[in-house]
């Protein structure tokens, strides 16, 4: 596999006409940030067919999901496109790398889910982007998972208050990307993402072990198929955290493009000292340091993403129709949510009459 910096470099001076000028590194840096930072006057990404709410998913722990969902939608939101991140994981760590609020108290996808608020209730704006919108997560999320058991149609409760949402904004003001970062487990926050989402973005870590765990995940997906979400389908997978030194790196992503095939985006994130910095100043690899390969492949791997969307047939009516009525929702025969999370779902206790 070619180094993704020595592609991305080739490809910058093949389009900039330019050759030796850049040749130093500290040009080409400096070339790339400036790419990056006027990045929608210059080429903006274009509009997918139809909205797309992209589930980012894989329930292995540090692979680069909250990473990906963060670095994508600010690439989108930079390069034009209208992008709204819905934080699903209780660490809130997609919050902070947005520099959204996040603290108990501040309105977030907990009271969108478990409580009666609108989506458009709990979403906050960012500073990388106006195109960028982010509904956090706080710590209450936590305790959603148990919460959710007793709700009425439990796993459709964020693809509702989406569907509520996108129906309640003008044309013009609609998402043209819904990323949904989801925690590192097969739970009901997960699941709801999953009924929630077109298609799902599974971002696989360049390292031995990388495809443990993932026959799960994809069986969940089928299942999730089957019986709640017919729309949803692996569309994407991304190399995250490539170390090109490494042998091991090549084996996974040649292990990872033979058994996905097309699936599997061209672009490479390489293992980049500048996107793990990037949170702990409230940002992304792409405001935080434009030039670095980390912001670069970003802006590689979005733009592969965007023009992967452009050919998605328009909406069939469901995402434009009003919203069904909240208890109209299609109740998931019982066993679902007890097969999708492979275990019997905890009685609801008192509150349970509404259970399953
Ligand atoms: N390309 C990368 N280069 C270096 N560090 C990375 C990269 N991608 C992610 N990381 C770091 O790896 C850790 C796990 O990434 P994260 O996106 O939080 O994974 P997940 O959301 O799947 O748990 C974080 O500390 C993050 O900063
Ligand atoms: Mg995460």
């Amino acid at each position: 596999m070619t180094d993704p910096g020595e592609r991305l470099r080739s490809s910058l001076a093949a389009d900039q006409g330019v050759g030796a000028e850049f040749d130093s590194p500290i040009a080409m840096e400096a070339m790339r940030a400036t790419r990056v930072l006027h990045a929608a006057d210059q080429e903006p990404l274009p509009a997918p067919g139809r909205i797309r709410v992209v589930t980012i998913a894989n329930q292995k722990g540090g692979v680069g999901k909250t990473t990906s969902t963060v670095n994508l939608g600010v690439a989108l939101a930079m390069y034009g496109l209208r992008t709204l991140v819905i934080d699903l994981d209780p660490q809130g760590n997609t919050s902070t790398a947005l520099g959204v609020e996040h603290t108990v108290g501040t309105p977030s996808i907990y009271d969108a889910l478990v409580g009666d608020n609108t989506l458009a209730e709990v979403t906050h704006p960012t500073t990388a982007s106006p195109n960028l919108l982010c509904v956090p997560a706080t710590i209450d999320l936590a305790g959603a998972e148990i919460e959710l058991v007793s709700v009425v149609a439990r796993e459709h409760r964020l693809r509702r208050s989406i569907e509520a949402y996108l129906h309640e904004l003008p044309a013009e003001e609609r998402p043209h990307y819904v990323l949904i970062d989801c925690p590192p487990s097969l739970g009901l926050l997960t699941l709801n993402a999953l009924v929630a989402g077109d298609e799902v973005l599974i971002p696989i870590q360049c390292e031995y072990y990388a495809l443990e765990g993932l026959g799960q995940l994809l069986s969940n997906i089928d299942l999730v198929r089957a019986h709640l979400n017919p729309g949803i389908s692996v569309s994407t997978i991304l190399l995250t955290m490539y170390d090109g030194r490494t042998k091991l790196a090549d084996q996974v992503a040649d292990e990872v493009r033979n058994h996905f095939g097309d699936l599997v985006l061209t672009a490479v994130i390489p293992r980049n000292v500048r996107v793990s910095e990037a949170p702990g100043y409230g940002q992304s690899v792409l405001t935080y340091d434009p030039g670095s390969r980390g912001s670069t492949s970003y802006v590689e791997a979005a733009r592969e993403f965007a023009h992967r969307g452009v050919a998605l047939p328009p909406a069939a009516a469901p995402s434009k129709a009003p919203p069904p009525p909240p208890v109209a929702a299609p109740p998931a025969p019982p066993s679902v949510a007890a097969m999708v999370l492979g275990q019997p779902v905890a009685s609801p206790g008192p509150r349970g009459r509404h259970a399953t």
